[in-house]
């Protein structure tokens, strides 16, 4: 059964090299003299059949809070395609004073030649200046159009409205993205103070000093600024129901604001943060867990499309050594939750669980990231001449996530002992089988760097 966007259907797929060459109706003489003359038949009876998901935002080697994210390119990207993920676009991070162009290179050497699955890159802008402007043109030549500016962070990555204002008019000019991290830093950062000042140090406080209002508050901001510039903007890893009303009322007006949310805001709570011990601290990340009432709004987003996409922000710490850099002071935990193995199956339990169509869970999954940043119909859709990512996927299979089954870099398991109905069976990556039946076949070095169009939502 081949589950595309808008709807299934059963058919047969054949590739011929990297591409899908063609499509038939099972059972017909076409598909029967494929089988016959074909080098290999794939059986996906009693399957689904999907094209490869598209991670749009992970961080593989990610420098952060002293310290630098624990998957590589190579380990990351093999634990993605072990997941049904086949292509991920990561993020370039420019340091101050630094080119964007030079990040780009010092990216493309950390990829190259190490993925297992295709990929492309976003920038992170953390210096807005005359040249860092005039070079984002030149990102966008060089197949990178996608820009995540942070309302956090203030003296790591955060940039001034005035500095996001001019950002959003150079992108409004090229129609490049405008990714944002919308959380207000500033009032944050006081927060954060104060707590660890009254001794409040336990990993539960990441949540309660970054609360869901100032998390709206930007949302809001940003969306201001987007509709003052004439800027497309896309917010990522959304989390708060706040946060979303400010995004589904902008939409509601037709403006150009898209937003992500990720499996963690789904599935994980403030519950989480507040576990006992220093436990907490495995689920630290920015903006928080929130508590589990955010979660209805999020799915319900899912299904209005006021939420497009679902995207990991796979940023993995080991608790030991990286996590634990914050024992005593919650504010240098380093931020980020690993996820790239998990996303479709945790989104297939929303299928199962009735709050998504099949088609809907494909389209945030793969088809929408994919149109979203200039990837389709190369990637994103099972029909002739697309490349030829495609997951095999047992519905009925049965796992328990964990720590001791995960292929990623990292030393814990945000959903141990998760049950989930589902599971990936077969993966190809450009006509290449990579997993097959619990085995990897994978290469390192197979995944390809991948130009990006512009978004194709633009209005
Ligand atoms: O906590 C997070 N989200 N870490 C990764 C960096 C980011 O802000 O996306
Ligand atoms: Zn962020
Ligand atoms: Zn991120």
């Amino acid at each position: 059964m081949v589950i595309s966007a808008s709807g299934a259907a059963p058919l047969d797929v054949l590739t011929d090299g990297e591409r899908i060459a063609a499509l038939a109706a099972p059972g017909t003489e076409v598909a029967a003299s494929w089988a016959a003359s074909a080098d290999r038949v794939i059986s996906a009876a009693g399957k689904y059949v999907l094209p490869g998901g598209i991670d749009a935002h992970t961080h593989m080697e990610m420098p952060f809070g002293g310290t630098f994210a624990a998957d590589t390119f190579e380990t990351g990207t093999r634990a993605a395609a072990w997941g049904g993920t086949t292509t991920i676009i990561d993020f370039a991070v420019q340091a101050k004073g630094a080119s964007l162009l030079s990040t780009l290179d010092n990216w493309h050497r950390k990829a190259d030649g190490q993925c297992a699955i295709d990929y492309g890159f976003h920038m992170i802008v953390s210096d807005v200046n005359d040249a860092t402007l005039k070079e984002m043109d030149a990102c966008i030549g060089a197949g990178v159009n996608s820009f995540k500016m942070f309302m956090a962070y203030p003296g790591v990555f955060y940039a001034t409205d005035g500095e996001i204002l001019r950002a959003m008019q150079q992108a409004a000019q090229t129609g490049a993205l405008v990714m944002m991290h919308a959380e207000n830093g500033i009032a944050i950062d006081q927060l954060v103070a104060q707590a660890v000042a009254a001794g409040k140090t336990d990993p539960v406080q990441h949540g309660l000093t970054r609360p869901p209002e100032l998390e709206a508050e930007a949302t809001s901001r940003a969306i201001a600024l987007a509709r003052v510039t004439g800027s497309p903007l896309y917010i990522v890893h959304l989390s708060a129901a706040q946060a979303l009303d400010a995004v589904t009322a902008a939409r509601d007006t037709g403006q150009n604001v898209f937003a992500e949310t990720c499996p963690q805001y789904l599935y994980l709570s403030i519950e989480d943060l507040a576990r006992p011990g220093f436990d907490g601290a495995k689920f630290v990340a920015s903006p928080p867990l929130r508590p589990r009432e955010h979660q209805g709004s999020l799915w319900r987003g899912l299904r209005t499309n006021d939420l497009s996409v679902v995207s990991t922000d796979h940023c993995p710490f080991c608790f030991a050594e990286q996590k634990e850099l914050g024992r005593g002071d919650f504010s240098k935990i380093p931020n980020g939750i690993p996820g790239v193995e998990h996303r479709m199956d945790l989104l297939h339990q929303g299928v199962t669980g009735g709050e998504l169509s099949l088609a809907r869970w494909v389209e945030v999954a793969s088809t929408t990231p994919a149109r979203m940043f200039g990837l389709y119909p190369g990637k994103g859709t099972i029909q002739p001449g697309a490349d030829a990512d495609i997951v095999v996927y047992d519905p009925a299979a049965r796992q328990v996530l964990s720590v001791a089954t995960h292929h990623m870099n990292v030393d814990y398991s945000a959903y141990e002992g998760m049950e989930i109905t589902g599971r990936v069976q077969t993966v190809l990556s450009r006509g290449r089988v990579i997993i097959d039946a619990g085995q990897y076949h994978g290469v390192t070095g197979h995944g390809r760097f991948l130009q990006r169009e512009l978004c194709q939502y633009l209005s």
